[in-house]
């Protein structure tokens, strides 16, 4: 960043009155409040400290969510009126809560400051787009690699390599570009993309597992998910076998039209090779 954000004093100093908090307090990494229980200035301090210096923070990260969330709306608005499909089902988006950004960093073995908040979790901003076809997933990938503002800084692929228990889905982090009134920064999002057919499979799979059921009568629920998983890979295949025979089929007219359009969508636009 080129000028001086005068907000920077103040975060450098909270992150260490918060780190100093912790290390005065050993063992209480959990302030454990309850209704009746009176809070010491300490902890009103720790409490005011943390609000104020995490919602300068946060409120970046909700700038990064909506402007990334107004890119892939864009984009698929100009995929329907070229191609006369919306490939995008719809978007899910939020930011992560302090205390489980904290949380994560003990998991992790970082220090817990505000500091490394920035520097460590790439998530604190998420969005899940969830799209009909799995080439869909790859068409979003490809175009937003090709936006050339956007710094894709890592992409796990877990539809070509699926985790052991069967979860599926493409996880991208991508820095955007966000001004402020001090100048830019680069904000990570993590972006999940994945299809209708895998965000079902891992919203139950999230249930049972908060459910911790391991074995009802005589079922291995984890055998049983992987296997779930396997189904509907089997099917998304034949769907999407099916939607581009449909594809082939429409009305000559309107496929040249199509046509016409996505050679005009790769030249124009991305100056690459169109995957649709
Ligand atoms: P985290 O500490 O969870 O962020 O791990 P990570 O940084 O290695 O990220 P990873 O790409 O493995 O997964 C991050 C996110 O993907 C999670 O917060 C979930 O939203 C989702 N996810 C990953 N694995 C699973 C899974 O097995 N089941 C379900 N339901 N969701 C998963
Ligand atoms: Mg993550």
């Amino acid at each position: 960043m080129s000028e001086r954000n005068p907000l920077n004093d103040i975060r450098v100093a909270s992150s260490a009155a918060f780190s100093r908090g912790q290390q005065d307090r050993p063992g209480a990494t959990t302030l454990n409040f309850t209704q009746n229980q009176p809070l010491t200035a300490s902890d009103i301090d720790t409490l005011a400290v943390l609000e104020f210096a995490a919602q300068d923070i946060l409120q970046k990260y909700h700038a990064a969510m909506r402007q990334m969330e107004t890119r892939l709306e864009t984009l698929d608005q100009d995929i329907k009126l070229r191609l006369s499909r919306n490939p995008i089902h719809h978007i899910e988006s939020r930011i992560k809560s302090v205390p489980s950004i904290f949380e994560k960093l003990g998991r992790y073995g970082k220090t817990q400051t505000l500091d490394s908040m920035e520097r460590y979790i790439m998530d604190i901003a998420g969005l899940r787009v969830i799209v009909s076809y799995v080439q869909d997933v790859y068409d979003i990938l490809h175009y937003l690699e090709h936006q050339d503002d956007l710094e894709v800084v890592a992409v796990k692929d877990y539809i070509a390599n699926p985790k052991p228990n069967g979860y599926r889905s493409l996880h991208m982090i991508v820095k955007i570009p966000v001004y402020f009134l001090s100048g830019r920064e680069s904000v990570p999002v993590e972006i999940q993309i994945r299809t209708i057919a895998m965000d079902f499979w891992a919203s139950l799979e999230h249930d049972l597992k908060y459910k911790a059921v391991h074995e009802i009568s005589g079922v291995n629920v984890g055998t049983e998910l992987k296997r779930c998983s396997e189904i509907i890979e089997e099917v998304e295949d034949r769907m999407q076998v099916l939607a581009r025979a449909l594809e082939q089929d429409a009305p000559a007219g309107k496929r040249e039209m199509k046509a016409a359009r996505q050679i005009d969508l790769s030249d124009s636009l991305m100056g690459g090779e169109n995957p649709l």
